[in-house]
């Protein structure tokens, strides 16, 4: 029997990195209150985890490990089975201004469950790009002494902090486009709960 769009592997880890990313985005929140980097701009409590930054920091750091262990098996799965390669290459820059037209137009039709269009290819690698870039960075601000090299790299302590929030509003921004956009077209959001469609064969093609 052919594949189904979404294996149960990548529903599993979709949904769990979705867990993860809540949990990380209202904790940094938390955290990023103790001590500010835009001046004025403060997360109200109704939108942080933790009462204070000590709890915010603790659900932080178990998020972290959710996020990053299964962030690596996602990859390793993506990478191994060539799913990642088949779903999201190539993105071709004609078929990506077609498809941002067609969208600012209110055209957003997703007939075919089974392919990706240019910009979903390239939204998901980068926000991919995004949730390592986060995990890099946030274990260069919690260890900078003992990976202080990088952190010199990267323009030193204050400059990865900030890097590290500019990553959460690349992730932040991704997620309401991406939910917006499963809720308007429900049928992917059923799909990426029961596995979709089944993959064609190569029977199926020829
Ligand atoms: C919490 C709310 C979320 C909802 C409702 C949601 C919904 C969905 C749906 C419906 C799809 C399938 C799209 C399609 O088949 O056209 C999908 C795929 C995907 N989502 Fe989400 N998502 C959520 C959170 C996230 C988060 C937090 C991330 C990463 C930061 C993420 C990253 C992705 C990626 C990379 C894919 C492609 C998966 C693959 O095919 O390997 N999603 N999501």
């Amino acid at each position: 029997m052919p594949p189904r769009l979404h294996p149960w592997p990548v529903r599993l880890m979709h949904w769990a990195n979705a867990i993860a990313m809540i949990i990380m985005i209202l904790s940094g929140w938390g955290i990023y209150d103790d001590y500010v980097i835009i001046p004025g701009l403060h997360f109200s409590a109704a939108f942080r985890l933790g009462a204070w930054a000590a709890p915010s920091l603790l659900w932080h750091f178990a998020g972290m490990w959710l996020l990053a262990v299964n962030g690596l098996c996602y990859l390793v799965y993506g990478l191994v089975t060539g799913r990642l390669r088949q779903r999201m290459l190539p993105i071709r820059f004609g078929e990506l201004v077609h498809t941002v037209r067609d969208t600012l137009h209110f055209k957003i039709e997703h007939n075919d469950l089974t392919v990706y269009n240019a910009v979903q290819k390239l939204l998901y690698i980068v926000v991919i790009l995004a949730g390592i870039s986060q995990v890099v960075t946030g274990l260069l601000v919690w260890k900078p002494i003992q990976f202080s090299a990088a952190v010199a790299l990267l323009g030193g302590f204050q400059a990865v902090r900030v890097e590290h929030f500019f990553g959460m509003f690349i992730i932040v921004g991704f997620l309401i486009v991406h939910v917006a956009l499963s809720l308007l077209v429900p049928q992917t959001l059923w799909a990426m709960l029961t596995g979709g469609p089944r993959l064609p064969t190569h029977e199926d093609l020829s």
